[in-house]
């Protein structure tokens, strides 16, 4: 068998290279090489390229199938998933070379999301940083572990826009704004795959979940998708594409349906725009078995049927759902399926392989030397620490509880999230072992002075309604000069299928947290959890508010270089978080409307029990420093099409501490021949200023960032007036305003 593999290999090299192939920017080498394997393969051998399962070491979806590895050796799977370990994936991947006719190497994808086995913060959290080299670094050093243990391809970034927190998957994504997402999903995607997807180091990346599944009715997961295609186009497809301009090898279908049609059967979506449009040139894998899953849509009458809508939408591999494997062969014979789409997918899919340098070496990726060096070390580990503290933010801080003062002689450290290590790696952490991760105890234990005493109770639980704890939580405070009440939410309450109806701290702790607030103790509370949570209460009571999400391995070292100040904390929300769930969904991009709130007017856009604003808005977030904002200019008051609009203002740092602060610049245009939103965000630059310092701040703007989809769908600026706002969130700004000319 092996020397059939190294025959063809041969063979390979000679053939002919098919005109019709010849895609701009594709290698001819490795074109003819497909078109030679092509040749040489069965159609059962084809379709085997187009099978994803699953192993048995990790579940990430409903029913493990049976017998991957006997299909593996038949040539009947082409690619393996929840497989990872330098030995594990060597063993499957000798038996694919070895013992199958042609020997074609397996493809190995995991959900890499946030850290491989060094667990860095949820992408939720670590978007909160807003910058974007510690989240590059994030996944590069994922990249760099999931790579030493074998695998080639990680199910990352998701680049899902969400508006709707009871979503239990905004936890996986960047928020709520298209502009920052995009940067962040470009961040993500140059950080799993580096410059080069032949190094050992870098893997696949996998923009999902194509399109629009944050759009998810009432944000329970998995539920249908319905809008414009000019607010699909506007608002949710560019964070995708952004992913794709910046390489993203291959993209994954979503479990929604949108319009009406099941994502995985929509032409539309995979042809019509990913390929035509776009003209990507990776390949197409569905989400866990959502081929199977457009026949509870009501789209296909049998699995055999959805097989074929997908193939024929532009489908190239099916993720466990055995829907190709069982089907597409009879599809073929009976001339639904034509071979030339056969061959297409299966060309996609070689060519990853071919660019990974499987061909030249299948197990250049399971080395169990550098499973042994690369992964877990320190280096990671100061790093996960470095973006977990950039990714912390200071919600509030009345009286300056923060930072903890430098006399205090006894900490308490409360709740049911201080000294929890399972949940600070939160979902989707991958092969992340929580025992390694630092709790928040632990984290305040070695920071603080020998000489300080900490006392822990854990108050409650995450869950239930059992206070009895309370007692020795409300002891321990008592005897504390500083409190530190760790709440939130469990890890598994985020994640997929963890959609929320009621976002408020579970159990007891609200009730927890309001006694020990009743002490008028200093205290702080750290708030752990996947998403935005209804905390109007906890903001109207004393104290300090931390929202540290799930930090990872490193997270209560982080916490408490923050709490004992030798962090300032920078982040700040990418999600808006709302004050009560009937404002969802709430996002400060919002349009206008005819008839804005007024307050001395009735019959206003309004709510009679809540007002419209956000508990914090997106881009908020405070730090130890002060920063004011001054003298916002424009280069000029208007502006030709081609022209760069220079933006100007004045950032000065009053406090005696340095820190770092996220400017952010946002643009409305007054009359549009579409509406358009009250403000977009369209820069921003973190910058740290020392002490006192001043420094001014320049944006340019061009007319792309003015654009947008016009009442007949051009993507253009349209000439009028403009508004420009730049401040330290997207309610807090300074204005100036100019126009654009023909
Ligand atoms: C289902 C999830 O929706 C997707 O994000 C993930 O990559 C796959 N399962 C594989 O685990």
């Amino acid at each position: 068998m092996k020397k059939l593999s190294l025959l063809i290999m041969f063979i390979v090299g000679l053939s002919a290279y098919s005109e019709a192939r010849q895609v701009k920017d594709h290698d001819p080498l490795i074109e003819r090489k497909i078109d030679s394997l092509l040749s040489l393969m069965t159609l059962p051998e084809k379709i085997g390229q187009l099978v994803l399962f699953t192993s048995d070491i990790d579940v990430t979806g409903p029913t493990i199938r049976e017998g991957y590895k006997e299909d593996i050796q038949k040539g009947l799977v082409g690619a393996l998933f929840n497989a990872y370990g330098a030995e594990f994936t060597r063993d499957l991947q000798k038996v694919a070379v070895e013992e199958t006719r042609l020997g074609i190497p397996l493809l190995f994808g995991y959900d890499v999301i946030h850290g491989h086995r060094t667990i860095f913060p949820i992408s939720l959290g670590e978007a909160a940083s807003w910058d974007l080299e510690a989240i590059e670094l994030g996944a590069r050093i994922a990249a760099i572990e999931a790579s030493a243990e074998g695998l080639h391809w990680t199910f990352a970034p998701m680049a899902d826009i969400s508006r709707d927190p009871r979503w239990g998957r905004v936890s996986e994504g960047a928020g709520e704004d298209t502009y920052l997402g995009s940067a962040i999903a470009r961040a993500r995607v140059k950080g799993f795959q580096g410059e080069d997807l032949k190094a050992t180091n870098t893997v696949l990346a996998t923009v999902k979940h194509f399109a629009a599944y944050g759009a998810s009715l009432a944000g329970r997961d998995y539920n249908t998708v319905d809008m414009s295609d000019r607010e699909l186009r506007q608002t949710y497809l560019p964070p995708y594409k952004a992913a794709l301009d910046a390489g993203a090898a291959t993209v994954m279908t979503s479990f929604n349906e949108l319009d009406g049609i099941p994502v995985s059967g929509s032409k539309y979506l995979m042809t019509d725009i990913l390929r035509n449009e776009w003209g990507f040139d990776g390949f197409v894998v569905t989400d866990y078995t959502s081929i199977n899953e457009m026949v509870p849509h009501g789209y296909s009458k049998d699995v055999k049927h959805a097989a074929e809508q997908a193939i024929n939408a532009g489908v190239d591999m099916d993720m466990q759902g055995a829907a190709y494997y069982d089907h597409l062969e009879a599809l073929v014979e009976e001339g639904k399926v034509s071979m030339s789409t056969i061959d297409q997918a299966v060309r996609n899919i070689l060519r990853l392989k071919f660019k990974l340098g499987l061909f030249e070496d299948p197990y250049r990726y399971s080395d169990a030397e550098r499973e042994k060096a690369n992964v877990m070390t320190a280096a990671h580990r100061e790093a996960a620490r470095e973006v977990a503290k950039k990714s912390i933010v200071l919600l509030k801080n009345e009286d300056k509880v923060l930072p903890i003062k430098k006399d205090v002689k006894t900490i308490a450290v409360i709740g049911p999230l201080a000294d929890s290590q399972r949940d600070l790696i939160g979902s989707w952490s991958a092969a992340g072992d929580h025992t390694q991760a630092v709790t928040l105890l632990q984290g305040i234990e070695e920071r603080a002075e020998t000489s300080v005493a900490i006392l822990h109770a854990k108050g409650a639980e995450i869950e239930g309604s059992d206070s009895t704890g309370f007692e020795q939580a409300l002891q321990v405070a008592g005897e504390a000069d500083h409190v530190i009440l760790a709440l939130g939410e469990a890890y598994w309450m985020s994640g997929e299928a963890a959609s929320r109806s009621n976002l408020d701290l579970p159990g007891v702790q609200r009730q927890l947290a309001e006694r020990i607030l009743a002490l008028g103790k200093p205290t702080t509370t750290v708030l752990m959890n996947g998403r935005p949570l209804t905390i109007d209460w906890l903001d109207n009571l004393p104290g300090a508010i931390l929202e540290t999400w799930y930090l990872g391995t490193e997270a209560g070292n982080a916490i408490a270089e923050v709490i004992f100040g030798d962090y300032n904390p920078s982040g700040k929300l990418t999600m808006t978080f709302p004050r009560n769930v009937g404002q969802i969904p709430i996002f400060y991009a919002t349009k206008n409307t005819g008839r804005p709130f007024l307050e001395q007017e009735k019959y206003t856009s309004k709510y009679l029990d809540v007002p419209n604003t956000p508990l914090y808005p997106f881009g908020y977030g405070l730090s130890y420093s002060t920063f004011t904002y001054s003298d916002l200019a424009l280069d000029k008051e208007e502006y030709r099409m081609d022209e760069t609009i220079q933006v100007t203002v004045k950032v000065k740092n009053d406090s005696d501490v340095g820190g770092e602060e996220v400017i952010q610049l946002y643009v409305r245009d007054l009359v549009g021949s579409v509406t358009r939103p009250v403000k977009e965000l369209k820069g921003f630059q973190k910058v740290y200023f020392a002490a006192g310092e001043e420094k001014t701040i320049t944006f340019q703007l061009h007319k792309d960032h003015l654009a947008f989809y016009t009442a007949t769908m051009e993507f253009e600026a349209e000439p009028g007036d403009f508004e420009i706002y730049v401040g330290t969130n997207s309610s807090e700004h300074l204005s100036a305003s100019f126009t654009l000319l023909e």
